[in-house]
C-alpha cells in the first residue's frame, strides 16, 4: 500500500542563503517554519568574513524571525586570502561560527572576495583540523577554460583530493554536490568527508535550463548536470548512507535580476524543498530514509544534538506553486519543477 502520510523528526538546513535586509524579512519565514537549524552562507555583500561581523548577522536573523519561530541560524565565517585563523578559532570556541564557507574567488554570487589560492589557507586549515571545525567547500574551478559543466568534477581532481589528502582529519562537506564524481570521491573518503544535496539537484537536469527556450529559474551553480549525474545523486540520498545530507542552497534573487541578459545563479526552494524531497524518497520508494537525510545525518556530522519536534508530509493533490514573494518593488519566485510535486508540509509540531 503507498504511504500517504510521513512523519520525520523536525528537519535542518545544512546550506542556505537568507540575504539581508528586506529580503532576509521576507524569506526568513519559510526557512524558520520548516528547518529547526540552518547553516547560513555568509556571501553578503560586503561578506561575513570575521566573528564580529558573524554575531551582528545573527542578530539581524533573530530580529527577523516571527516571534512564534523556533529556529536557530548557525553562521559560517566567509574565508578570504587574509582569514586570521585566531579570529576563526574564537569565534568557533564562543559558539558564533559553526564552520566556514570556502569559495573559489570568482566561482558564483557574491564569490570575488573568496581565496584565489588555498595556499594562503595553510595555517587556518590546520587551525580548522585542529579545532574540529566543519570546512563547507563550494566545487568548482573559477579558470574559464573549463567547461562549465565539468567544473565540479576538475575541482574534485585538482583542489579537493589534494586538499583532503593533505589535511585528512579536516571535516569536509562537499557542498551540493551535483555530480557521479563529485558522489564518487565522498564515497570513497573517510567519515569526515561528506556532502549536502539540494532538491533542485535531485528534480532537475540540464535539460530544464533549456526546455522550449532559456529558463533563468532553473539555472544555478553549480548548474544541474546530464541526467546520469541526477541519477548519481538520487541513489547518494536515498542510499542510506550518512555522508549524504539536506542542503536547499535555497538562494533568493529578485525576478528582475534572474530574468536578465546576464541573469543571477541561485534557485529559491525554501518553502517547496521538503515537498520535493518528500517526492524524490518516495518515486525512489525509500521515504523511511527521508528521516536520516534530512534530519539526523547532518546533526550528526556537526555534532550537535538532533531536533525534538517532527514534520508531518502529506501526500495529495498536485502541489500548486505559491505565489511570488513581494519585496519592495520586486518579487521572489519559488521552485518547482516541472514534472508535478503530490507532497505537502501538513504540520509542524516544534517540540
Ligand atoms: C548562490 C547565491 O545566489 O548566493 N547561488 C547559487 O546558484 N547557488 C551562491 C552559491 O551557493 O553558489
Ligand atoms: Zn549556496
Amino acid at each position: 500500500m503507498s504511504v500517504l502520510e510521513l512523519s520525520i523528526p523536525r528537519p535542518d538546513d545544512w546550506h542556505v542563503h537568507l540575504r539581508d535586509d528586506a529580503i532576509l524579512a521576507k524569506v526568513i519565514t519559510d526557512t524558520a517554519q520548516t528547518f529547526a537549524r540552518a547553516i547560513v552562507m555568509p556571501n553578503l555583500s560586503p561578506a561575513v568574513t570575521t566573528a564580529a561581523s558573524a554575531d551582528r548577522y545573527r542578530a539581524r536573523i533573530c530580529a527577523a524571525l516571527p516571534a512564534s519561530a523556533d529556529f536557530t541560524p548557525l553562521m559560517t565565517c566567509y574565508l578570504t586570502d587574509a582569514t586570521d585563523p585566531k579570529d576563526l578559532e574564537v569565534g568557533f570556541r564562543d559558539g558564533i561560527f559553526t564552520a566556514a564557507k570556502l569559495y573559489p574567488a570568482g566561482a558564483t554570487t557574491n564569490s570575488h572576495a573568496g581565496v584565489t589560492d588555498l595556499a594562503f589557507l595553510d595555517n587556518v586549515l590546520q587551525t580548522m583540523q585542529r579545532i574540529r571545525m566543519p570546512l563547507l567547500i563550494h566545487g568548482e574551478v573559477v579558470d574559464p577554460a573549463v567547461d562549465i559543466f565539468d567544473r565540479e568534477a576538475v575541482f574534485i581532481d585538482r583542489s579537493l583530493a589534494p586538499l583532503v589528502h593533505r589535511y585528512s582529519e579536516l571535516r569536509v562537506v562537499l557542498e551540493h554536490v551535483t555530480t557521479l564524481d563529485g558522489v564518487e570521491f565522498v564515497y570513497s573518503q573517510g567519515p569526515n568527508v561528506a556532502a549536502t544535496i539540494t532538491p533542485h539537484h535531485l528534480m532537475i537536469n540540464r535539460n530544464a535550463i533549456f526546455r522550449g527556450g532559456i529558463r533563468p529559474h532553473f539555472y544555478c551553480l553549480p548548474i544541474a548536470k546530464r541526467e546520469e549525474h541526477r541519477l548519481a545523486l538520487r541513489r547518494a540520498a536515498c542510499s542510506g548512507n550518512a555522508k549524504f545530507f539536506l542542503g536547499t542552497d535555497s538562494a533568493p534573487h529578485l525576478l528582475s535580476d534572474k530574468e536578465s541578459a546576464c541573469g543571477c545563479a541561485g534557485v529559491y526552494n525554501s518553502a517547496t524543498s521538503m515537498a520535493c524531497y518528500a517526492q524524490v524518497f518516495d518515486e525512489e520508494q525509500c521515504l523511511e530514509r527521508l528521516a536520516g537525510f534530512a534530519s539526523e545525518f547532518g546533526a550528526d556530522f556537526y555534532g550537535l544534538a538532533r531536533n525534538s519536534g517532527t514534520l508531518t508530509l502529506r501526500k495529495g493533490a498536485t502541489l500548486a506553486a505559491p505565489a511570488d514573494i513581494n519585496v519592495g518593488g520586486g518579487k521572489i519566485r519559488h521552485f518547482l519543477p516541472d514534472d508535478p510535486v503530490s507532497w505537502h508540509i501538513d504540520s509542524l509540531e516544534s517540540r
